[in-house]
Order: C-alpha cells, then structure tokens, then sequence
C-alpha cells in the first residue's frame, strides 16, 4: 500500500474493477448527457454536431482522461497533493488547485439544476404536474425557479444524499452506490428510447440524430461547443479522474478501463437522444428549444403522450440519479483534499464541505428570482458560473494536465506507468497529449477571444 506524504494510514481503495467502472461512468453520465447534450446536439444541426463531438472525445476527451488517472495512481494522493508528489516546487500544481475550487463551483450550480429535476420528479409522481394546462409548462417552470425558498429546499435535498454518498468512503459510498445506480439508470434510458423508438414519426427524430448537415461544420461555434461539452461530459479537467485515479491499484489497466467509460458516457448521451428526439418529432416539437427542453417541453410531451404519466417519472428520475452520482465525484475532490490537509475523518469533512458548497449555490438559485437583477449580458448567475468553470476553468485544467504528463514527465517513465509500453498507442496517447489536445483547448480560446 502506498504510503506518501506521511500518510500512515493505508490509502482507500476501489473494491473491483467493475466497481471503479460505475463509478466513474456514474461521474460522467450526469445532467451533461440528458439535460444538456440533446438540447446542444439540437441547436447545432443533430449529427454534424455528433460528429464533431466525437472527435473530440477521442482526440482530446479520452487521452485527457488516462492521463488524470494515470497521475492519480502514481502519486497516490488527491488533486493538490498528486502534483505535490511528481513535480514538488513547482508550477503544475495550479492545475490541481484549480480542480478543487472548480469543484466547489461546478457542484454549487449543479446541485441547483438537480434541485429542479428532483422537484420536477415529486410533482410528476404526485400528478400535481399533469393538471397545467398545455401551454403552461413554460409559465410554471418560469414562476417555480423565481421561487426563493422552494427551489432551495430541493437543491439542499440533493446535496444531502451527496453528502450521504461520499460521508460512506470509497468502497461502502461512492463504489457501492454507483453500483446500484449505473446499472438502474442503463435500464430505464433503455426502456424509455425503445418506448420513444415505438411512436408514430420516430423516424424523423432517429434521423436527426444520424444524418449530418456538413455545411454546420463550416461554424467554428460548433467546435467551441462540443469541445467543452466533451469535457464537461467526461468529467475531464477538475481532477475528479486524478481523485479516482488515486484508488486505483497499481494492476489495474488504465487505458482499457477509461475508454469503457469515455465509451459508456458517449453512448449513453447518444440513447438519451434516441429517448427524446424520435418523441419530440413524433408529436411536432420544436427540438431545438434551449435548455428549457427537458423541464418545458418534455412535460408537454408527457402530457399529450399514450403512457406518458409513467413515462415521465422515470425520465425524471433518470434526470436525479444520473446528477447525484455525478454530484459525489464532484464533492469527492474537495473532501479527498481537505481529508488530507486537515487530517480529519471523511465523515466530518464531507458534511462540511457539502455545505458550504449549498452555501455557495444558493445565489445561483436565486438569480432567477430576488438576484434576477444580477446579470452579465442575458447571463444569469448559474449561467456566468456555468460559463466561467466550462469554458475556463476545464479547459486550462485539462491543458495542464495535458501538458504535464506530456512535457515534463519523463517519456520512459510515463508510459510504463499508464501501462501502454512503447508502440504505436502509447506514442498517439503522448503526441495527442503534448500537441493536439492543447492545441485544440488553445484554438478554442483564441476563438472565445476574437483572435481566430
Ligand atoms: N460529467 C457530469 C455530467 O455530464 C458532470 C460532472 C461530474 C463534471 N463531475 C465533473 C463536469 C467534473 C466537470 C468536471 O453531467
């Protein structure tokens, strides 16, 4: 057992590999891939954004990932530490400071998006939410995110099984739970595209998904999406995989264990499509309606459709399940490091931290309503602080990850450590880690500033 920076006690570690899998599949698969990867994928032209998305999950998306969890499982310790551990004195460890705060931040507004879905899921099982009216959805989910108190609630609800999950440990919390999880959430995004595939005019929708419009690949916004949504989906550039990665034993085969999970994270988006394209097409919805699609439009379409009072709670709780396993990694980071720092036990530090993180969340919640006057632009608070750590802070988190493990590790090294050997994939992994990938991040900051 590892036993760095003092560390006496021995490190926590994965119980199975399939058990890491879930785990951080369940990091990745989140509201990215059900409330947002539809909505992006429908205003950005169906599968010529896939496409695009694509590349970048495998250019840049999955070689990220391997080296987080490569770091993670060299030097044994959370994101701050890890760096402290390969390269003390130096400069590298921003980027784990970087994970931890965008960790706090990330998690505050996410938990307050999660807090809608779990309230949506209440009202849906309850059946208060079938008797709006058919054109009321947009009025109702305008009036209940202006809420102050409401919406509060149902965000701390959500933060308060995170903080359950991760108070448990690596193996009885976060492994157990996602082991419960993963596979239910499979199941019920299966069950609900096959009932989708089924409807009259499905087929408009598939076809959506599938048929790429080449002439959107001349936009450079389309890049500049689906690089960051590639990230955030992944998980990528706050160090949750640096985290994980430090659970990990020394046997275990890093390259074969991240693609499962870049691959479960792409196919699960591509099925929440399958589930919610052919039935907006089906009944002559607007697929490109904005981030209100799953909150706004879907009720709608729950309402008009044969079964949709069964269908609609399972999309909903798809919706909360999937955010809760995403918002343990999230908290996860945080605790990891502040466990070491502060030398305390997880119980309490977990407690904490989640709490303050709900602190941090509440004026996200409330940009909607009494705060609606903070704005920058059109953006409310959630989405400055959506806008900042996703085209910020994962980007330059990712970067110097990238760079890291491609520049200043020793190339011997690094690849006997991420366990590929030197042929042709370990050489693409390190090429694509010292040059595409930061060039790609780096194209895309230049376009965020006007310069390319
Ligand atoms: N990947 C999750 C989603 O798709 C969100 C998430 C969890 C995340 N942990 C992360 C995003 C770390 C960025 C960094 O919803």
């Amino acid at each position: 057992m590892a036993q760095q920076l003092g560390e006496t006690k021995a490190r926590e570690e994965w119980g199975t590999r399939l058990g890491f899998v879930c785990a951080a599949v369940g990091s990745a698969v989140g509201l990215g891939n059900i409330w947002r990867f539809p909505y992006i994928t429908g205003e950005n032209g169906g599968a010529a954004f896939i496409v695009v998305y694509l590349l970048c999950i495998l250019l840049c998306g999955l070689p990220i990932m391997i080296a987080e969890l490569t770091i993670g499982r060299k030097a044994q310790s959370d994101a701050v530490g890890s760096f402290e551990v390969l390269a003390p004195g130096k400069l590298w460890i921003v980027g784990g400071v970087l994970g931890v705060l965008a960790g706090f931040f990330i998690l505050s507004f996410y938990s307050v998006v999660a807090g809608w879905a779990l309230k949506y899921f209440a009202t849906a099982v309850s059946g208060s939410l079938w008797e709006i009216d058919k054109a009321g959805f947009g009025q109702f989910f305008g009036d209940y995110i202006a809420q102050s108190w409401e919406p509060i609630f149902w965000q701390g609800t959500m933060m308060a099984m995170t903080i359950y999950i991760v108070a448990g440990g690596v193996k009885k919390g976060l492994e157990r739970w996602n082991r419960i999880l993963i596979p239910a959430l499979a199941i019920m995004v299966i069950l609900l595209a096959g009932f989708s595939l089924t409807l009259d005019g499905a087929a408009k929708g598939v076809a959506f998904l599938f048929t790429p419009d080449w002439k959107k690949l001349g936009d450079p916004n389309v890049y500049l999406l689906a690089l960051g949504q590639a990230f955030f989906s992944l998980s990528i550039g706050m160090a949750v995989f640096i985290t994980y990665g430090s659970y990990l034993s020394q046997s275990s085969r890093i390259p074969v264990m991240a693609s499962a999970t870049a691959a479960g994270d792409t196919i699960f988006a591509i099925i929440a499509g399958l589930a919610i394209f052919p039935a907006v097409f089906a009944f002559g919805f607007d697929p490109s309606a904005g981030a209100g699609l799953s909150f706004i439009t879907l009720p709608g379409l729950f309402q008009a459709m044969p079964g949709g009072m069964v269908v609609g709670p399972l999309f909903f709780l798809l919706l909360v399940f999937a955010a809760l396993t995403s918002m343990a990694s999230l908290l996860e980071v945080p605790v990891a490091f502040f466990m070491r720092v502060l030398e305390a036990p997880r119980g309490k530090i977990a407690i904490i931290t989640g709490f303050v993180i709900f602190a941090i969340g509440i004026p996200s919640s409330l940009g909607f309503g009494v705060l609606g006057h903070i704005k920058w632009g059109d953006k409310t608070i959630l989405d400055i602080m959506d806008f900042l750590m996703l085209n910020l802070a994962l980007p330059i988190g990712g970067m110097i990850t990238a760079l890291f493990v491609g520049w200043a590790w020793q190339q011997q090294s690094v690849l006997s450590d991420v366990g590929l050997g030197k042929n042709v994939l370990g050489f693409c992994w390190l090429w694509l880690l010292k040059v595409v990938a930061p060039l790609m991040v780096l194209f895309v900051f230049l376009h965020k500033l006007n310069l390319v």
